[in-house]
């Protein structure tokens, strides 16, 4: 039996993991703040696919929520297989304009609470010899552009330092750096989507089963789709000041 615990479950990305991992008959933890919309996830999923859905209610941006999801990665009653550090979100703001309570919500949710659950999830992991963290980063690791690509920037380089590490086990931890997605994600963040070209856009479903398809080939960094390869590639040939300045001009709003 494979256990998945997905942080951000309800919703986006994390959702379409949970839909996947349902199909494939693994059993779900499902984590995120808003109870109600955790059990109508736990139900549909269960009704889809027969798979035992766990519900953990927490407020990863806080030290009581990360603690709550902390004890159940290091429980051996169903122990999980899977972690897949999803939950995030935007501000939609300049670093300038944002107060600083924000910015340090989101290096909480985004790197804090990505630490703890990794180091709570890796030595039970090891023991059992299999094991799997997926680290949701984004494209925007590759590119300066706020606290939320810095703390993208830490996700990738946090998720490949583990990935070394755990080289000789069977155990994998691998960073999902998706572009553009449909979510609920911009619209949390007053993000006006038209900003973005339509041809940038991309499905959560696919981008599940691109980052499984990498995690099963053991990648370390995946990148959905061919477009999103490119880009980032040449965002490693440009020089900094160059992918800054496209970084900035991109969007004159947030
Ligand atoms: N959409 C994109 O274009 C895109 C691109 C690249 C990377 N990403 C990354 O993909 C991940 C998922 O984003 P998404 O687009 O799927 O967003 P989404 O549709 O807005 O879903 C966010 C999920 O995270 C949960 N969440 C938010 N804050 C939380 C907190 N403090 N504690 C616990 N759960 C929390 C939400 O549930 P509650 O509100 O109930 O807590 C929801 O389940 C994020 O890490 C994001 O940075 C997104």
């Amino acid at each position: 039996m494979t256990t998945a615990l997905i942080t951000g479950g309800t919703a986006g990305i994390g959702r379409a993991f949970a839909d996947k991992f349902a199909a494939l008959g693994y059993d779900l933890v499902l984590v995120a703040r808003g109870r109600e919309r955790l059990e109508s996830a736990a139900e549909e999923l269960r009704r889809a696919s027969g798979v035992h859905v766990q519900t953990l209610a927490a407020d990863l941006a806080t030290d009581g929520g990360t603690e709550a999801v902390r004890e159940r990665l290091a429980a051996t009653d169903r122990p999980v297989d899977i972690l897949v550090n999803n939950a995030g979100f935007a501000l939609g703001t300049s670093f300038r304009k944002s107060p600083i309570a924000d910015e340090e919500r989101l290096l909480d949710v985004h790197v804090r609470a990505v630490l703890r659950l990794t180091n709570a999830a890796l030595p039970g992991m090891v023991t059992r010899g299999k094991g799997s963290v997926i680290n949701v980063a984004s494209v925007a690791a590759f590119v300066p552009r706020g606290t939320y690509s810095a703390a993208k920037a830490w996700v990738v380089s946090f998720s490949e330092s583990v990935a070394a590490e755990l080289a000789g086990t069977s155990v994998r931890c691998m960073a999902l750096c998706p572009g553009f997605t449909h979510t609920e994600f911009h619209e949390r963040a007053d993000i006006d989507e038209r900003q973005v070209p339509r041809w940038m856009w991309l499905n959560a479903p696919d981008v599940v089963d691109a980052a499984i398809e990498d995690l099963r080939k053991g990648l370390t960094v995946s990148v959905p789709a061919a477009k999103y390869k490119l880009l980032v590639g040449a965002s490693r040939l440009v020089p900094r000041r160059v992918s800054t300045r496209v970084s900035r001009g991109f969007s004159k709003r947030w």
